[in-house]
């Protein structure tokens, strides 16, 4: 007979295999995004690397191009016209955000009424972050951080009073700064290299397929972003325990 404390351990094993294995190809539940990712032909130019399995529709893909669109109503251009090489880290941003079946890991519950979750210090690849920067740094904003504090009163978002339109490099003196703050630490700086395996990465080739899902795997196995393995880790020792005596 196959001893308890045997079953109890595999038991333990695979308890914790799932909640690993349920953090990856999964849609976070905010806004725009799918229950479940799946393919999708038609999505628009920057979206289209995440074709072959995205959170995004079609639909959300081609508003993501659009400086106000109805995704959020939210305006790019509130310094005035964002550059438009400013504009393609932004709409890469909102393609990673929407579309990506690779942010499990660093899935969180949100405190909002649009959105049930958020997503929080994903690993963003240093090239990503510094190009993002460097493409913007020409421009004018006036807040650091764009998910709170605007005055919606027009139904879109205006500067606040008293705060104006600055510099870039005034507002985020370094690329850390930027993918940092703006999305309220949705975004976490790291040195990691795209191609690393490490770091989440905005832009890439989808010719070499997704890299982003193997940086995912990683995460959850090391047991990154999230908490959810250790209680269960924790627990069936404890349990082994308590059955042994
Ligand atoms: C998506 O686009 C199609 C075709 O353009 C349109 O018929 C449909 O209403 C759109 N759906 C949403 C949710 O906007
Ligand atoms: C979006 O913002 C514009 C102002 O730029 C406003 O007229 C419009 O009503 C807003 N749309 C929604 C859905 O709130």
């Amino acid at each position: 007979m196959v001893p308890r404390w045997l079953w109890l351990n595999l038991l333990g094993a695979l308890a914790v295999a799932a909640v690993r294995e349920s953090l990856l190809n999964v849609c976070m539940n905010a806004k725009h995004q799918k229950e479940k990712p799946g393919p999708e032909d038609a999505l628009h130019r920057q979206c289209s690397p995440w074709k072959d399995n995205a959170c995004c529709t079609a639909n959300t893909s081609q508003a993501a191009h659009e400086s106000q669109s109805y995704l959020y109503n939210f305006s790019w251009d509130h310094c005035g016209s964002m550059s438009q090489k400013c504009k393609e880290h932004f709409i890469q941003d909102t393609c990673l955000y929407e579309c990506s079946p690779n942010l499990g890991p660093w899935i969180n519950p949100a405190d909002t009424s649009w959105r049930k979750e958020r997503i929080l210090n994903v690993p963003l690849c240093r090239e990503d972050c510094e190009q993002w920067w460097e493409d913007c740094k020409e421009d004018i904003t006036c807040k650091e951080n764009w998910h709170k504090g605007w005055d919606w009163s027009t139904g879109t978002n205006r500067c606040p009073h008293g705060a104006s339109c600055l510099p870039w490099s005034l507002v985020f003196p370094h690329p850390k700064d930027l993918c940092e703050k703006i999305w309220s630490n949705s975004y976490q700086y790291t040195t990691f290299s795209r191609g690393s395996g490490r770091c989440i990465q905005m832009w890439f080739d989808p010719q070499q397929g997704n890299p982003n899902a193997a940086v995912a795997k990683y995460y959850s196995r090391a047991g990154r972003g999230t908490a959810a393995c250790l209680p269960l880790a924790l627990l069936f020792p404890a349990f082994l325990a308590l059955q042994s005596v």
